[in-house]
């Protein structure tokens, strides 16, 4: 036993002298004091000898175990302090040097604030959001809308034509044509997106400016389904006292078509300078998809039908963060951009 204690003393003392790294000397330390280390081990062997041989045994061991114990302590905090200078002297860090600039943020622009609650409005009502060119053809902005070769929308004057056969869009419901195209009913899209039209700049028109398209087709769809949707949809955005009236109107793609109303938020309807008077605000131009148009798609209008809505965009952002002159929007001045 005697032997076999010296020799664990002696291995270790001289692996203690070699060793110069921690992760070495920890692998020592389970070895000689881990649970099936050699120290353990003769301990637990204690029980073999004669009854009156095992405290002076025990006794050995167990100074053994203290002094390695303090050895590999030790040699443990040697080496750390060793591996520390190491780090200290490879590592430099220059705390003079200016630190990196994090980006700042910015604030949303309060068009994309106004696009982003409708989103959220129609998303809720499980709509998803489509996109469709800004540069598009004359079919589908014109053709499979059902608009005549003669219509005044077609006419240079109005429209901005970047080369033969093609437009800026004038509006967002060609992406109508194209969802249609490649989609199957039951279809409910909204459409966000820029639109462009040859107007002079001023406080309320400018040529390039945002609207905000609907579109549902499915078996069974019904002026109800129009009016039920875009009612609720006036609530959501205006609060719930506001009133909606829908007025008999004109649009080549829909069949009949209404334009909505919404009772003014500036006098709820009593009549003031916002509304001139009237009470009421025009919102949005709405109608049932014409039979032609679902055909042109491939649409069978015998099986389906479809309400479909169309709203710029910049009238209700000045509405809501009470901007009153158009421009502002545009200019990018980031005194204004700050404010939202
Ligand atoms: N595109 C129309 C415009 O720019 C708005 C519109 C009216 C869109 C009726 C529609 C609709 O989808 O059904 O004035």
């Amino acid at each position: 036993m005697n032997e076999v204690l010296d020799k664990i003393k002696a291995d270790a003392l001289e692996f203690m002298q070699e060793v110069d790294d921690l992760k070495a000397l920890e692998e020592i330390r389970v070895k000689l004091f881990g649970k099936k280390g050699s120290l353990t081990d003769a301990l637990k062997g204690l029980g073999t000898l004669p009854k009156e041989e095992r405290p002076a045994m025990g006794q050995m061991i167990n100074d053994v175990r203290a002094e390695l114990e303090e050895l590999v302590a030790k040699k443990q905090k040697e080496l750390s302090t060793e591996a520390m200078q190491q780090a200290l002297q490879t590592e430099t860090l220059d705390v003079t040097m200016p630190g990196k600039k994090a980006y700042e943020l910015g604030k949303k622009h309060p068009m994309t604030l106004v696009i982003d609650e409708l989103k959220d409005i129609f998303i809720g009502m499980g709509y998803e959001v489509a996109e469709g060119p800004e540069i598009e053809n004359e079919y589908y902005s014109f053709d499979a809308l059902n608009i005549p070769k003669t219509h005044p929308a077609r006419h240079d004057q109005d429209t901005l034509y970047t080369k033969e056969g093609f437009v800026l869009r004038t509006q967002t419901s060609p992406v109508q044509v194209r969802t249609m195209e490649n989609q199957k009913p039951p279809i409910k899209i909204i459409v966000p997106g820029r639109v462009f039209r040859k107007d002079e700049v001023d406080a309320t028109h400018s040529p390039m400016f945002h609207q905000l398209e609907g579109l549902v087709v499915d078996k069974g769809i019904t002026m109800g389904d129009l009016k039920g949707t875009l009612s609720i949809f006036a609530r959501e955005l205006l609060g719930e006292k506001v009133k909606t009236r829908f007025r008999p109107h004109y649009f080549p793609f829909t069949e009949p078509s209404a334009e909505m109303d919404v009772s003014c938020f500036g006098c709820d309807g009593a009549g003031c300078r916002i509304c001139k008077g009237s009470g009421w605000i025009e919102l949005l131009g709405c109608g049932m998809v014409h039979p032609k148009v679902l055909s042109m798609c491939g649409i069978d209008p015998e099986v389906y039908s479809g309400f479909a809505f169309g709203m710029g965009l910049e009238r209700a952002a000045m509405q809501r963060y009470n901007i009153t002159d158009m421009r502002l929007l545009y200019e990018n001045d980031v005194r204004f951009l700050r404010q939202f």
